[in-house]
């Protein structure tokens, strides 16, 4: 498979982290849980070196339970704060505030030492296309919303919004650029929807999604789609079951598995396949090599 990233964004968006990376004591990395790994940038830790750190799961309902609390060990191991949450309905979000303190207590004891008192942290949200920066800060930000507006000595225009009397947080998200050099990776952000549909071969992407259902989550397909389905079986044939058993069929009465590919994928990106991780911590040097 051929992946594009919009390379003319990049730089820009990079330029725009460094100068923001700098105003700020808290990196907030927000993550897809179904692939933690694949959905990082690992350009953020260099970026964000010298900071406090905190990773998000976010959309930990489309995401194994199980599974999920495996990355929150790992991660956890790894020296972040970590949490797991549902931007979009909100779940999770009231631990967020503290953890923020507890990712961020070195500073405030360190000023306090220095007899500065109520210097508010400084956070921003970061993260890939798609991973919910938006949907997260509009959850945190709820109706308390209070715009502190410039400061003198902050970079013009930039809008801080106080989340408490300790924490503000940046209003805009800084925008990191998926990596995908290796095909695993690529396929991961193509199973989410992280990359633009119109440059993939979707028979190919949903074959690829068959295999790993097969193995990790039998039956998943077969209770979704009313098929029989066997581990052995070839995914390309699984398709064409599928086809048939919603009826996409081509003219010809050869069943329609590019429509069967897209419905497949469409399924399994709004979890109505179920809750599917598609990496564990063990895959966790496929991003270096
Ligand atoms: P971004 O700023 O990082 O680019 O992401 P954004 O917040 O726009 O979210 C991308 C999509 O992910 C949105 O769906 C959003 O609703 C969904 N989303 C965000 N957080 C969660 C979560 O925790 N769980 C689930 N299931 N979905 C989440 P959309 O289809 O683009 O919009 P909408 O139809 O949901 O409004």
């Amino acid at each position: 498979m051929n992946y594009q990233w919009y390379p003319g964004h990049m730089t820009k968006a990079k330029r725009m982290m460094e100068e923001n990376i700098k105003l700020i004591d808290l990196v907030i990395e927000i993550v897809d849980a179904r692939i933690p790994l694949s959905s990082r940038n690992p350009d953020i830790d260099s970026l964000a070196v010298n900071k406090s750190r905190m990773i998000l799961l976010n959309k930990c309902d489309l995401a194994s339970d199980k599974v999920n609390d495996e990355w929150v060990r790992y991660f956890t191991d790894s020296g972040f704060i970590v949490l797991k949450i549902n931007a979009k309905n909100g779940t999770g979000i009231r631990n967020v505030n503290p953890m923020i303190l507890e990712a961020c207590k070195e500073k405030i004891e360190r000023d306090r030492r220095k007899g500065i008192k109520n210097r508010p942290v400084r956070c921003m949200v970061v993260g890939i296309p798609n991973v919910g920066k938006s949907t997260f800060i509009n959850a945190i930000v709820g109706k308390a919303c209070t715009k502190t507006g410039n400061k003198p000595g902050v970079t013009k225009g930039k809008q801080w919004i106080a989340l408490s009397k300790q924490i503000e947080l940046l209003d805009t998200p800084g925008i990191l650029w998926p990596k995908f050099d290796d095909e695993k990776i690529g396929m991961n952000l193509a199973f989410i929807g992280s990359i633009n549909d119109e440059i993939l071969h979707m028979d190919e992407l949903a074959c690829s999604l068959i295999k790993i259902l097969q193995s990790d989550y039998a039956g998943t397909l077969a209770s979704r789609y009313g098929i029989e389905e066997t581990a052995e079986e070839a995914p390309h044939d699984i398709l064409a079951k599928v086809a048939v058993a919603r009826s996409c069929i081509r003219k010809g009465g050869e069943p329609d598995t590019d429509k069967a590919a897209d419905m497949i994928i469409d399924d399994y990106r709004a979890g109505r396949l179920g809750r599917i991780s598609l990496e564990r911590p063990e895959d966790g040097d496929i991003l270096n090599g």
